[in-house]
């Protein structure tokens, strides 16, 4: 399947999304203002300590939110159209078939009592309307796309390794044809080389089926080869973003540039992660200011009262009192 929306237009827009948990009280904001775009084809990485929003993101834009969640501001547009992200029946049709999730944890996710080929056919039954047949037909498919022989259909989830297991979830998130998929840390449970494989998978099904990817991660390292660019979210908001290449190489908000500090390098004999120092912030209580200023080695008297603008810088944007964006190129405001 190729996409042949016209570059011009996002596939997906996400404007001012801001998302709520806790039904009663205080509800906490988990994401607050995030705005982004994705184009047809384009793997975005979503990084940031946890707690930052990152799956909450990615959540609200596939219509999974968990019951307690509220969307409490910002739009999504998908081809265009609004989606109804708010309204958990009207986003029923959208749930699978536009963007999907492959989570980490197969083990989880899939259910132990069904052979995988059953489970892969079962979302081409309900969303596709396809006969059991048909649909049995196109998760053999589906195992092949994804590397798994189809004489192991007949397996089930605990008889698969955990790499086999992640292929079959990404397996199943393609089974309704989506044009973005969401991988929320799927290498996470898996050794490095498994890992490897499945980020080649991730990949290669890209380039094959011009899949737009949003790939969740604590993890700058494995960024670079896989994405195109690079979202850095803070306490529930964007606070970085640019190229693959422009944020490795010029980080502009000292986030970012402690994140990248924080990567092993054995070349130079940095063979363990150095962590940020301090602790990421209390979303019930959130720093006043910029959210980080508490562990920022360059705040200001300004950073502890003012929540800096996203704006552009360069290609890319970024949301600190070291660099005001100009007026004219502020893309989003934070209230
Ligand atoms: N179902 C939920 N109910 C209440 N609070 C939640 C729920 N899911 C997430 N949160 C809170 O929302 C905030 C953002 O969580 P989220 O899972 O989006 O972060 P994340 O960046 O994906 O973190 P991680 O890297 O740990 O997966 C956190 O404070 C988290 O505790
Ligand atoms: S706004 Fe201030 S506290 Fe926040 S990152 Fe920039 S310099 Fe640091
Ligand atoms: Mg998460």
């Amino acid at each position: 399947m190729t996409n042949s929306f016209p570059d011009k237009e996002p596939l997906l827009r996400v404007d001012g999304l801001s998302v709520d948990y806790g039904l009663k009280g205080d509800p906490l904001r988990a994401i607050d203002g995030v705005s982004f775009e994705l184009r047809t084809g384009e793997a975005v990485a979503l990084v940031g300590e946890s707690g930052s929003g990152k799956t909450t993101t990615a959540m609200a834009i596939a219509g999974l939110l968990s019951p307690n969640a509220r969307v409490s501001g910002g739009q999504v547009h998908y081809r265009g159209q609004r989606l109804p992200i708010d309204d958990d029946a009207a986003m029923r049709p959208h749930r699978w078939s536009e963007t999907s999730v492959v989570f980490q944890g197969a083990m989880n996710a899939l259910n132990p009592v069904h052979r995988i080929t059953k489970q892969i056919a079962e979302p081409c039954i309900l969303k596709l309307g396809m006969t059991r047949g048909e649909a049995t037909a196109r998760a053999i498919e589906l195992l092949e796309l994804v590397g798994i022989p189809a004489d192991r259909g007949v397996a089930y989830p605990h008889e698969l390794s955990g790499g086999m297991r992640q292929r079959v979830m990404i397996a199943m998130a393609l089974a309704c044809r989506p044009s973005i998929i969401v991988g929320d840390e799927p290498t996470t449970a898996l050794d490095v080389i498994t890992q490897a494989q499945i980020l080649k998978l991730l990949r290669d099904l890209r380039s094959q089926l011009n899949l737009a990817l949003i790939l969740i991660t604590h993890d700058l390292s494995v960024v670079a080869e896989s994405c195109d660019r690079v979202m850095i979210m803070y306490s529930g908001r964007v606070v970085e973003d640019g190229t693959v290449a422009e944020i490795f190489a010029e980080p502009k908000h000292p986030y970012t540039k402690l994140l990248i500090a924080s990567i092993p390098n054995p070349a130079n004999g940095k063979k363990m992660i150095r962590p940020i120092p301090g602790d990421p912030p209390n979303l019930v209580n959130r720093p006043s200011g910029c959210a980080f200023h508490p562990r920022c080695p360059s705040t200001m008297s300004v950073c502890t009262t003012e929540v800096p603008r996203l704006g552009r810088f360069g290609h890319g944007r970024v949301a600190c009192h070291l660099h005001p964006p100009l007026q004219e190129n502020m893309v989003t405001v934070h209230a």
